[in-house]
């Protein structure tokens, strides 16, 4: 019945993935792809025009046009030398994360873009020493070739909505902005605030792309056994597979991409976005802990459950977290945003070596630029040198004061007002 599932989605997908996933099959020619007037691209997500110029750069145009215009560095010596796409750049990751937000809040894209982050991390095999042959976070899901594995399905519209964000920020690599716009997706959703880490170095090309196989199948022989080959192969752990699960909380699923779920239901009829599909949950562009809640119960025949969804509570430790999160938010949300963080690290190779945070970066740079506000009194914008800044708080610091934080009142006003005072009453004393 899998082999059914999968050959009937290898044949639509061969046919007509490429260009619109979600409709009937029509001969579309990689001149097609080309044409220069705008091109609709459906996706899970409302319908957006993209305009085809901006996928000249994408591999899946030409994989040889898309690496001259990557940035490059050569690492590594000798025989070994290989040449890899330059990390990004945190500016230009930051106004991303904008640009996505706005995605998101047009085409409601959420669910697909946590998809699209997920596989390509979750080829990771720890057990495969070298990188990029490891698989995982490393942007090789923007090639043809990857995308065309049957797990893949529908992804490709995907890569076409983020092609543009792309397109508009060269400083940040494929690898990264999957991994951004996956975190921002269940950030925006009402999901947990991610721990990110950003640098990721991309693959330059389709050999290097991981082979088929590596991500879950929906409905194998015995699911439990199943998770556990494929997560523990990634180095996750059985917290990490229910933690993770979790994510279809969002989206749909669609008979037509991967053979699962009805073609549309009650909750998925009107859309938002492209409608059709078959949702685990009610709302299923909120992130919650409703898809543990629903699965337990089973109740709404509108909504789907997956074997690998079933079997989070029969098997036992499985259930264990499961119970936990549909009883528990606040512990679903604390254990998926730890999960989400791992996985999203999966085979990523970062340049710097320890990553970029770019919400500690940015709280850094504000606690760097306010203190020491003392120096405002006295310097205006000029520059206090470190002993010039050690006198000063010593100073404030004798009489129970801080330079890095102002003065509730003007304090030599008052000192002065102080010592008016004192002389006046004095005069009057000698009078
Ligand atoms: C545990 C093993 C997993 C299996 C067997 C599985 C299977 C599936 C299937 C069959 C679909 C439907 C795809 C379609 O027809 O378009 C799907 C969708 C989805 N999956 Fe999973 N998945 C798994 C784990 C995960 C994980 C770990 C995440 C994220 C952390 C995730 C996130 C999603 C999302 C957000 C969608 C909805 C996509 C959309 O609406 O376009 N899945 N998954």
């Amino acid at each position: 019945m899998m082999a059914e599932r999968l050959s009937s989605s290898l044949a639509h997908y061969s046919s007509c993935c490429l260009l619109r996933a979600s409709e009937p099959a029509t001969p579309h020619s990689p001149a097609a792809l080309l044409s220069p007037r705008r091109r609709r691209f459906p996706s899970s997500c409302s319908l957006r025009s993209i305009p085809a110029p901006h996928l000249a750069s994408s591999p899946l145009i030409s994989p040889s046009l898309s690496h001259r215009l990557f940035q490059r560095r050569a690492i590594g010596s000798g025989r070994g030398m290989s040449v890899v796409c330059a990390a990004s750049d945190p500016a230009q990751l930051r106004s991303a994360r904008e640009d996505i937000k706005e995605l998101l809040r047009t085409t409601f894209c959420h669910p697909i873009l946590v998809r699209l982050g997920w596989h390509d991390a979750g080829t990771y095999d720890k057990n495969i020493g070298e990188w990029p042959k490891c698989g995982g976070a490393n942007g090789s899901l923007r090639f043809e070739i990857e995308l065309k594995h049957a797990a893949n399905a529908g992804l490709v519209n995907a890569l076409k909505l983020i092609q543009p964000i792309k397109d508009k920020y060269p400083g940040i690599t494929y690898a990264d902005l999957f991994q951004l716009a996956s975190a921002t997706a269940i950030e925006e959703a009402g999901g947990p605030q991610i721990p990110m880490k950003y640098g990721r170095i991309d693959v330059v090309g389709p050999e290097q792309c991981p082979d088929e196989g590596r991500l879950p199948d929906a409905g194998p022989p015995s699911p439990a056994d199943h998770l556990r080959n494929v997560f523990y192969r990634m180095g996750l752990d059985d917290k990490d597979i229910v933690a993770l699960s979790g994510a279809h909380t969002l989206g749909r699923s669609r008979p037509e991409r991967s053979g699962w779920g009805k073609p549309e239901t009650k909750y998925t009829k009107d859309g938002p976005g492209a409608p059709g599909g078959q949702s685990w949950t009610v709302q299923w562009l909120k992130f919650d802990n409703s898809y543990f809640k629903d699965i337990k119960e089973q109740k709404d025949e509108d909504l789907l459950v997956l074997p690998t969804d079933t079997v989070l509570f029969e098997d036992p430790n499985f259930k264990e977290y499961a119970t936990k999160y549909a009883e528990d938010q606040d512990a679903f949300f604390k254990d998926y945003a730890e999960a989400h963080a791992k996985l999203s690290n999966l085979g990523a190779k970062f340049d710097p070596p320890e990553g970029i945070s770019l919400d500690a970066e940015s709280k850094t740079t504000a606690a760097e630029a306010e203190p020491f506000v003392a120096a405002k009194y006295s310097y205006g914008k000029r520059e206090l040198s470190d002993t010039m800044k050690q006198k000063i708080r010593a100073e404030y610091e004798s009489f129970g004061g801080s330079p890095d934080t102002p003065l509730k009142s003007n304090y030599f006003l008052n000192i002065m007002i102080l010592i008016a005072g004192l002389a006046f009453i004095t005069s009057l004393v000698m009078n």
